[in-house]
C-alpha cells in the first residue's frame, strides 16, 4: 500500500457511524484513492444520533471536507439535514454518500443500488429483462430494489420475514417503475434469472440460509450484499450447484466510482 502523507491540500472524507468499530467502507476508498494517486483521504468519524444535526452543521463549515458518507443508523436521519438530496436518494428515502461544494451546501445521494447493479455488472451479470427474486427489505434492500428496476429488470419479486415491508417496498418500487413488475412473494427461486439476498441471513455462523438451495438451477445467478464473509454459505450452496455468484464486496468496490463522480474528483474545476 502506497504511504498516506495527509497535509493541509489534502481533500478531507469523512464516514459517520454509531458504532463505528465495523466500518470498513473507509479503508478501501483510501486505497483507491491512493492507488489513483489522488490526494484525498477518509477518516470513519463515531456520531451518535443525538449529535447528528450539529455535526453535519459542523461540516457545513469546514472548508477543506469533499464530502462524507452516512452509515448506520444515519442514513434516513440524515435527508432533512442536507440542503438538497438527489432523486434517487428521494425515492428510497436514505442517503448514503454527501458532497459538501465549497460554498458549504451538501447534496445527498445514494449510491448502494447503482453500486449493487455496476458490481453485478462487473461479474458479467446484467439485469436487463430478467426475473428477479429478492431476499429482504431492510435498508439495503431498498435501494437495492430500486436499483434492480432502474437497470430495466422485468420482473420483482421481493420476500421479507415481515411481509408488509416486502409488501410496501414492492409498491413504491412498482409505482417509480411501472415498467417493472414488482410484487412481495415466496422465497422459492424456481425459474428466476437472479437471486439476491439483502437480509443480513449469513453474516453470522449459524445462521439458517435464507432459501431452500435444493430449489437452486445452475442457470439461476446469486449475489450477496453481505460483506464479511466474502463467500457466505447461500454462495458456496451456490457456486456448489453451479450457479454464476456475484460477492457483496463488488457493490462496495463499484461505489468507488460513483463517489468520485458524485464529489466530481478528477473533473476539471466548473
Ligand atoms: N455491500 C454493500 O455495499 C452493503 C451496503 C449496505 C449494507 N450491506 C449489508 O446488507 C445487510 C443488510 O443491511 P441493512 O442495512 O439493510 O439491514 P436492515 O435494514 O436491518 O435489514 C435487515 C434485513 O434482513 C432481514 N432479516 C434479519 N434477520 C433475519 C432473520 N433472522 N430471518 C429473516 N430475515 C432476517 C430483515 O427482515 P425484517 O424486515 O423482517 O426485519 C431485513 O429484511 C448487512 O449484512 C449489511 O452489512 C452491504
Amino acid at each position: 500500500m502506497t504511504e498516506m502523507r495527509i497535509t493541509g491540500r489534502t481533500g478531507i472524507m469523512l464516514m459517520l457511524a454509531d458504532p463505528v468499530a465495523h466500518v470498513v467502507g473507509s479503508l478501501r476508498l483510501n486505497d483507491r484513492f491512493a492507488a489513483e494517486g489522488l490526494d484525498i483521504a477518509v477518516s470513519p468519524l463515531h456520531v451518535g444520533p443525538a449529535d447528528l444535526a450539529t455535526v453535519i452543521d459542523a461540516l457545513r463549515r469546514m472548508r477543506n471536507v469533499l464530502g462524507f458518507g452516512v452509515t448506520i443508523p444515519h442514513k434516513i436521519a440524515v435527508l432533512p439535514l442536507l440542503d438538497a438530496t438527489t432523486p434517487r436518494a428521494a425515492r428510497i428515502g436514505a442517503v448514503n454518500f454527501v458532497r459538501r461544494d465549497a460554498d458549504g451546501r451538501l447534496t445527498g445521494d445514494n449510491l448502494d443500488g447503482r453500486g449493487f447493479v455496476d458490481g453485478l455488472a462487473g461479474q458479467g451479470i446484467a439485469l436487463r429483462g430478467r426475473r428477479v427474486l429478492q431476499l429482504g427489505a431492510g435498508g439495503a434492500g431498498r435501494a437495492v430494489a430500486f436499483g434492480i428496476a432502474e437497470a430495466g429488470a422485468r420482473e420483482l419479486v421481493i420476500h421479507n420475514r415481515t411481509n408488509e415491508r416486502a409488501e410496501a417496498l414492492a409498491a413504491d418500487v412498482a409505482a417509480a417503475y411501472p415498467g417493472c413488475i414488482a410484487r412481495a412473494g415466496t422465497n422459492d427461486p424456481s425459474g428466476f434469472d437472479l437471486v439476491v439476498n439483502t437480509t443480513s441471513m449469513g453474516m453470522h455462523e449459524g445462521d439458517a440460509l435464507p432459501l431452500d438451495v435444493a430449489h437452486l438451477a445452475a442457470g439461476t445467478d446469486v449475489a450477496e450484499i453481505i460483506m464479511t464473509p466474502a463467500i457466505t454459505p447461500l454462495l458456496a450452496a451456490a457456486r456448489s450447484r453451479g450457479c454464476r455468484i456475484s460477492l457483496g464486496t463488488s457493490m462496495l468496490d463499484a461505489q468507488y466510482v460513483l463517489v468520485k463522480e458524485l464529489l466530481a474528483i478528477g473533473a476539471p474545476a466548473a
